[in-house]
């Protein structure tokens, strides 16, 4: 049984814990929140995706409760510790996480700038821990079997993909201070840049379009991304969207043999169009955060390097997010080494 703590009880903390009081190969040992009332469950936050932070601590017996993260990364019962702070906590509280010893899980994005994510990455390599960074599109169900579909090629080569993810603005103080969270381009629109990476590789270059709109930072975008093989690769995240328009991911994969389309908006999300038929593709009723945090537990026990998603990788991810970030203030396209 692996023993884990959770920092940081917001919106991901809650879901995350909840998946770990499910899961049989983990049990939740100590729970840690600077605001008391979100470490003893007066004070709740809510979730994009149906379902989702739904745990409530107070369900949570015999369970070691922290408000100073420093103390749980010291707790020697602990084996693992989920860190699901915002994001620009996430290079002070990561790092101290990694040097602690324990296997961590650490939320995407690595940090809020490139230069912090490097670091992490290169503490991660030090760490005596496994490291995995909670990059949840590469476990979705219906997009990781999309990137099979791209890798062995069994639909032909790809003409173009193209990816969308448009939301309401969550609120509260950290999403608020573009700042802090770094827009939707860091925040959300991150998913479909590190889903991009997991499919095609780093692009050579990117050209971007966006505003800011809610806060300092950008807050919808628009990326296309370019290769040498692939002819047009395409992502828009938002999170700029009119209050009561309901969360949705969706994407657009133009094969040589076959279209795929996956629109979390309908009933059967995934559909395959080919040879004149339209064919419904079932996907598993689960979130990529079971899956993501089984992989990771999974890891664990065997003391296996995940390889699905590495620190390096996510470092790329925000790399080329600053990068379209670049792209959208300077009105042209950047280049990538
Ligand atoms: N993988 C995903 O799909 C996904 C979805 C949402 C958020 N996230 C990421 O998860 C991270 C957290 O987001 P959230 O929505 O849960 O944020 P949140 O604001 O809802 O929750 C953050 C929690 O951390 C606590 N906190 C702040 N500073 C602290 C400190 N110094 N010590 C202890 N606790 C502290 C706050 O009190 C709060 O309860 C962000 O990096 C975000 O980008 C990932």
């Amino acid at each position: 049984m692996i023993r884990v703590g959770v920092v940081g009880l917001g919106m991901m903390g809650l879901t995350h814990l909840d998946i770990y009081h499910r899961n049989k190969r983990s049990e939740i040992a100590a729970i840690c929140d600077s605001d008391p009332a979100r470490l003893h469950g007066e004070a709740k936050a809510a979730g994009n995706i149906e379902g989702q932070a739904t745990f409530g601590v107070e369900q949570l017996h015999n369970v070691k409760r922290y408000t100073d993260p420093a103390e749980l990364f010291a707790d020697a019962d602990i084996d693992m510790v989920d860190v699901c702070l915002p994001t620009h906590l996430h290079l002070r509280f990561g790092l101290e996480a990694m040097r602690s010893g324990k296997h961590v899980m650490l939320e995407k994005p690595l940090a809020r700038t490139a230069a912090d994510a490097l670091k992490l990455a290169e503490g991660a390599e030090q760490a005596q821990g496994l490291v995995l960074i909670a990059h949840c599109m590469r476990f979705w169900p219906g997009w990781s079997w999309l990137r099979d579909a791209i890798a062995d090629q069994r639909y032909g080569k790809v003409l173009s993909a193209s990816f969308r993810r448009v939301a309401t603005h969550p609120g509260g103080p950290f999403y608020l201070d573009g700042e802090r969270s770094g827009g939707a381009a860091l925040d959300l629109h991150i998913h479909d840049t590190d889903f991009v990476q997991f499919c095609f590789g780093m692009p050579k270059s990117v050209q971007s379009s966006g505003f800011a709109h809610i806060t300092s930072a950008i807050d919808h975008i628009v990326t296309q991304y370019h290769y040498d093989d692939v002819p047009l690769v395409m992502a828009e995240g938002s999170w700029s969207m009119a209050a009561g328009f309901t969360f949705n991911m969706s994407y657009t994969v133009n094969f040589e043999q076959a279209t795929l389309a996956y629109d979390l908006g309908r009933p059967e999300p995934l559909q395959i169009y080919r040879e004149g038929t339209a064919q419904t593709m079932p996907v598993d009723a689960v979130m990529g955060y079971d899956l993501e945090i089984d992989y990771f537990l999974d890891c664990i026990e065997r003391g296996k390097r995940p390889e699905t998603v590495t620190p390096q990788d996510a470092y790329r991810s925000v790399k080329l997010v600053e990068a379209e970030v670049q792209s959208v203030a300077e009105g042209r396209t950047v280049a990538l080494e």
